[in-house]
């Protein structure tokens, strides 16, 4: 059956399908997210089939107020109550310690924390609110593909697999949350995000472990959907990094044609004459206007199957430049214009 595409005053229709037990995808200021009743079973198994998610991959949690989460967690520390009133809503989701049962374990993969979310758009919370439960949200991507960032991006993944899409518009993040795990001694992050450890830090005064860099940093992460490549375009890219010189670049291209992709910053697509089988898309001015165009970008090409080569310029990972860093990376599977 086609999805539909609902609006901000059809939300009590939204709502319905989240109690009846159907998938309804719902805007965030990160990405859209597929959203089934947490407390649903039926529902949540659904999310793994329409995604193609494997199973041991938790959800995250998406709550429109505190009292949503309390019901299932632990008490909170002063720290989570004092970032929770810095961050919340807004792009910081949290792990706790859960009361023994209260999610089931298709929500929580079996472990006895969950990861819980407060998003930044108020259709979405007001779409939970009237549902009257919380709602599972990971992105509404097919699992593996960049995440969407507009309702069309998902209506592209989903369509026929969803009952709804609510529709807001593009995204103004670009990047999933950052993730950051309050049930263990040292809080960690586990995903960078728009929120970054010298945000977190200034709020609990001590130090906060960043679990991709921090000596000793295992291979097998403990986000487990860190674990799988991910945010993947059908063609391969290639990071050009901040010490690469761009004209190499097009000199490789010339000796080497094909319709060729590239994704850099306003200054270098100016400053570069580009060969006729070259796709120049800018990303913008800075690290934030990269990180907001990324995926969108990224899905454009696929739309193109012609090209089988994206160069994407690298930046150095500070503030939202590490979340952006940390997604170009995975869907380039590390590979760098300085390999070839
Ligand atoms: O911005 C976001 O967070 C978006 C929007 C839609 O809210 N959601 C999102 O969900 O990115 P998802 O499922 O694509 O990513 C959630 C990540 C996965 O890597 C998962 O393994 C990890 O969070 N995760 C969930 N629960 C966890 C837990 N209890 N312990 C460790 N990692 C967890
Ligand atoms: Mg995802």
């Amino acid at each position: 059956m086609e999805t539909l595409i609902l609006k901000g005053s059809q939300l009590d229709k939204a709502a319905e399908f989240i109690r009846q037990g159907e998938l309804v995808a719902f805007p965030t200021e990160t990405v859209y997210g597929l959203g089934a009743d947490a407390t649903n079973e039926a529902a949540v198994k659904k999310v793994y089939a329409a995604k193609g998610r494997p199973s041991d991959n938790p959800l995250i949690v998406t709550v429109s107020n505190i009292a949503m989460v309390e019901k299932y967690t632990e008490p909170f520390s002063d720290e989570a109550k004092a970032l929770m009133k810095k961050f919340w809503p807004g792009s910081l989701t949290m792990i706790f310690k859960l009361k023994p049962n209260a999610l089931s374990k298709t929500v929580t993969g079996g472990l006895n924390t969950a990861a819980f979310r407060f998003p930044n758009n108020q259709m979405t919370l007001d779409l939970i609110s009237k549902a009257g439960v919380p709602i599972v949200g990971p992105s509404a991507n097919t699992s593996g593909k960049p995440s969407p960032t507009t309702a069309q991006h998902v209506y592209h993944d989903l369509n026929g697999k969803i009952a709804a899409i609510v529709d807001d518009g593009p995204t103004s993040v670009g990047v999933e949350s950052t993730i950051l795990d309050m049930s263990v001694t040292t809080p960690s992050i586990l995903r960078p995000g728009a929120v970054t450890k010298e945000d977190v830090e200034a709020v609990i005064h001590r130090p906060v472990i960043d679990e991709l860099h921090h000596v000793g940093a295992k291979q097998t992460p403990k986000a487990p959907g860190m674990k799988y490549k991910h945010y993947a375009p059908n063609a391969q890219v290639y990071i050009v990094d901040p010490d690469d010189d761009w004209h190499d670049v097009v000199a490789w291209i010339q000796k080497n044609p094909q319709p060729t992709g590239v994704m850099a910053f306003d200054d270098v697509v100016k400053s570069i004459s580009w060969p006729d089988n070259v796709d120049v898309i800018s990303l913008g001015k800075n690290a934030a206007s990269a990180a907001h165009d990324l995926f969108a970008e990224l899905r454009d090409f696929d739309n193109h199957p012609a090209y089988k080569i994206i160069f994407t310029q690298g930046i150095s990972p500070e503030g939202i430049g590490e979340a952006y860093m940390n997604r170009l990376n995975k869907s380039a599977g590390q590979m760098h214009f300085n390999q070839l």
